[in-house]
């Protein structure tokens, strides 16, 4: 009984935020049961995935929430962040249109959650190298300018994935 209270103490809400197509699902799916899905549809509606971590000999829950990046397919957004205490805004480094919305997203984000959500910005589908639209430096400087944490990850080959993740955990926890 007392671990199951002690759990409840540690149960993290994480949102997904980012235009459509620049991975966020498949990130999630990475990271929840190592999986990709090289043909995936867009998200309709909301899901989330709780995930088991272990942050320094304690066991955290993180509840990860995915929804559409496009408007029509999204969950109701006020549902959506509430209760919220991190983020990952990412966005797609082989589509420049997609690192132009991250200003848009954090508008939203601030609107509709606590100012001080742990927020990381995260450049998928680094193996896309030949296609590269967006530089890591200009996305650090970003990052650097909004207050947040950055890391460019690759859903397909798996990199940074779990990084990503952590980085928002810990710094939460
Ligand atoms: P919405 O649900 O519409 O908001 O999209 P999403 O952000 O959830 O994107 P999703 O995870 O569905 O991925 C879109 C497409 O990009 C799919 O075809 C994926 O296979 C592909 N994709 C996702 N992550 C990566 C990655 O790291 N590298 C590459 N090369 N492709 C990826
Ligand atoms: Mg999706």
């Amino acid at each position: 009984r007392g671990e199951d209270e002690q759990t409840e103490d540690y149960l993290f809400k994480i949102v997904l935020i980012g235009d459509s197509a620049v991975g966020k699902s498949n990130l999630l799916a990475r990271f929840a049961r190592d999986e990709f899905y090289p043909n995936s549809k867009s998200t309709i509606g909301v899901e989330f995935q709780t995930q088991k971590m272990d942050i320094n000999g304690k066991e955290v829950k993180a509840q990860i929430w995915d929804t559409a990046g496009q408007e029509r397919f999204r969950a109701v957004t006020s549902a959506y962040y509430r209760g919220a205490v991190g983020a990952l805004l990412v966005y797609d480094i082989s589509r420049r249109q997609t690192f132009d919305s991250v200003g848009r997203w954090l508008n939203e984000l601030h609107t509709h959650s606590d100012m001080n959500v742990v927020t990381i910005l995260v450049g998928n589908k680094s193996d896309l190298k030949d296609a590269r639209e967006v530089t890591v430096a200009e996305a650090k400087a970003l990052a650097e300018a909004q207050g947040l944490f950055f890391m460019e990850t690759s859903a397909l080959d798996s990199s940074n994935v779990v990084a990503a993740f952590r980085t928002v955990v810990e710094e939460i926890y």
